[in-house]
C-alpha cells in the first residue's frame, strides 16, 4: 500500500492542464502515493445539477490530502441558463465547490504565501516575502444570504435594529442581504494560526486587516480577539490596518509586511493584490488547511479561453505541490522542488506566456522536473 492517498480534482479549463504538470513533478520526486482522480466543476453542474457530486466528497474523506486544479464559477443567473434543460425548474442553486469544500471539511486556514522568486521578470519588486492567513469558513462567505428578504426576517431586523428604518419603503423583493457572519471561535483560530506561524518562522510582525471603523460589530469582535492572542506573543509586533488603506500601503511598501491575517472576503481581495506583486496568479498557490485535512490549489481560476493551449503557467500549481509536500512532512522533497523552481526562474531560459515568453505549460513543468536533484 502506498504511504499517501491523494485526491486529485483537476476541475475545469486550465485546471486540467496544470494538474498534468503536478503529476509530472510528483512522479519525478518519487513520492510514495496513490492518486485518486475525482469529478468537480462546471461540467457536473450542467450535467448533474451539482458541481460537487457526493461521490467526490466521499473520495476526499477516504484520502489524506487533496490537490485541486481550478473551477469556473459564474453568477447565479448564468448558472441557471447553462443547466441541462432536464434539470431546470428543480430549484437547484449553484454554489462554488471550493467554497463548499472549505466549509464541509472545516478548512479554516487559507494560507497564501506571496514570495518574490529572485529573477522573475514579473516581480513588482525583489525581496517581497509575505504570508496571508485568510479566514476560510465564515465572514462574508458564510453563505447566509436572502433575496427576496423573507418578511419574518425583516420583522425581526426591524424590531432589533433602528438602521432598518431607512429601508422601510423598499419592497421585500427589492432587498438582498449577505450576512458577514463572524464567530469568536472563527476569529480566534485563524489569529492563533497566524501568530503561531510568525513565531515558528521568526516573523516579527503580524498585521490584522479589517475595517472596524465601519463594520463595528464584526470588525470589533475580530480586533478584540486579536488583541488577546497578540498578548500571548509579546515578541511579535501586532498592528491593525483598515483594508482600504492596506491595499494602498501594500503597493507602496510591500517589503514592510510579513504576516497578514484577514476575514474571508478581505483576505480574498488582498491576496490577489499581493499575488500580483510577486508575479501574478501564475505564481501564487493556496493551502486550505484544517486540523485533519487540507486542499492545495493554485490561486488562479480556470481561464477557459486558454484551456488546452499550453499558455498557463504551471508554477502556481507546482507551488501548491510544494505546500502540500510541506504539510505532509515531506520536507526534503518540498525543498528539492522549491529549489528547482527557483533555479529555473533565475536562469530565465524558459518563460511562459504570462512572463512574456512562449514556453508551453508542459515544457515549463518538464524543465522544473529535470532540475530536481
Ligand atoms: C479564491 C477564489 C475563490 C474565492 C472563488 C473561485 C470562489 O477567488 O480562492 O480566492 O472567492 O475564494
Ligand atoms: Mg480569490
Amino acid at each position: 500500500m502506498a504511504k499517501y492517498s491523494i485526491a486529485v480534482l483537476p476541475g475545469d479549463g486550465i485546471g486540467k492542464d496544470v494538474t498534468d504538470t503536478a503529476m509530472m513533478v510528483l512522479e519525478k520526486l518519487g513520492l510514495d502515493a496513490e492518486y485518486r482522480f475525482g469529478d468537480v466543476g462546471w461540467e457536473y453542474w450542467c450535467r448533474e445539477g451539482n458541481p460537487l457530486p457526493d461521490r467526490t466528497i466521499q473520495l476526499l474523506k477516504e484520502t489524506d490530502v487533496c490537490l485541486f486544479g481550478a473551477i469556473t464559477s459564474k453568477t447565479a443567473d448564468e448558472a441557471l441558463q447553462e443547466l441541462s434543460p432536464s434539470l431546470a425548474g428543480k430549484g437547484l442553486k449553484y454554489r462554488s465547490p471550493i467554497v463548499q469544500l472549505r466549509q464541509l471539511f472545516d478548512l479554516y486556514v487559507n494560507l497564501r504565501p506571496c514570495k518574490a522568486i529572485p529573477g522573475n521578470p514579473l516581480n513588482y519588486r525583489e525581496g517581497i516575502d509575505l504570508v496571508i492567513f485568510r479566514e476560510n469558513t465564515e465572514g462574508l462567505y458564510a453563505g447566509v444570504e436572502f433575496h427576496p428578504l423573507p418578511s419574518e426576517v425583516r420583522k425581526v431586523l426591524e424590531k432589533h435594529h433602528l438602521g432598518m428604518k431607512r429601508f422601510s419603503s423598499e419592497d421585500d423583493e427589492d432587498i438582498a442581504i449577505s450576512l458577514r457572519l463572524m464567530t469568536k471561535k472563527g476569529c480566534r483560530r485563524i489569529l492563533k494560526k497566524a501568530f503561531e506561524y510568525a513565531r515558528r518562522f521568526g516573523r516579527k510582525r503580524v498585521t490584522l486587516v479589517e475595517k472596524a471603523n465601519v463594520l463595528r460589530e464584526t470588525g470589533g469582535l475580530m480586533i478584540r480577539e486579536a488583541q488577546k492572542v497578540a498578548e500571548t506573543h509579546p515578541e511579535i509586533t501586532f498592528d491593525v490596518a483598515n483594508v482600504d488603506a492596506l491595499a494602498m500601503w501594500l503597493v507602496k511598501n510591500p517589503d514592510q509586511y510579513e504576516v497578514l491575517v484577514a476575514e474571508n472576503l478581505f483576505g480574498d481581495i488582498i491576496s490577489d493584490l499581493a499575488a500580483q506583486l510577486v508575479g501574478g496568479l501564475g505564481f501564487s498557490a493556496s493551502g486550505n488547511i484544517g486540523d485533519n485535512y487540507a486542499i492545495f490549489e493554485p490561486t488562479h481560476g480556470s481561464a477557459p479561453k486558454y484551456a488546452g493551449l499550453g499558455k498557463a503557467n504551471p508554477i502556481a500549481m507546482i507551488n501548491a505541490v510544494i505546500m502540500m509536500l510541506e504539510w505532509l512532512g515531506e520536507l526534503d522533497r518540498s525543498k528539492a522542488l522549491e529549489k528547482a523552481v527557483r533555479e529555473v526562474i533565475f536562469e530565465g531560459k524558459v518563460r511562459t506566456y504570462d512572463m512574456g515568453g512562449s514556453t508551453s505549460t508542459t515544457e515549463m513543468a518538464r524543465t522544473v522536473a529535470e532540475k530536481i536533484a
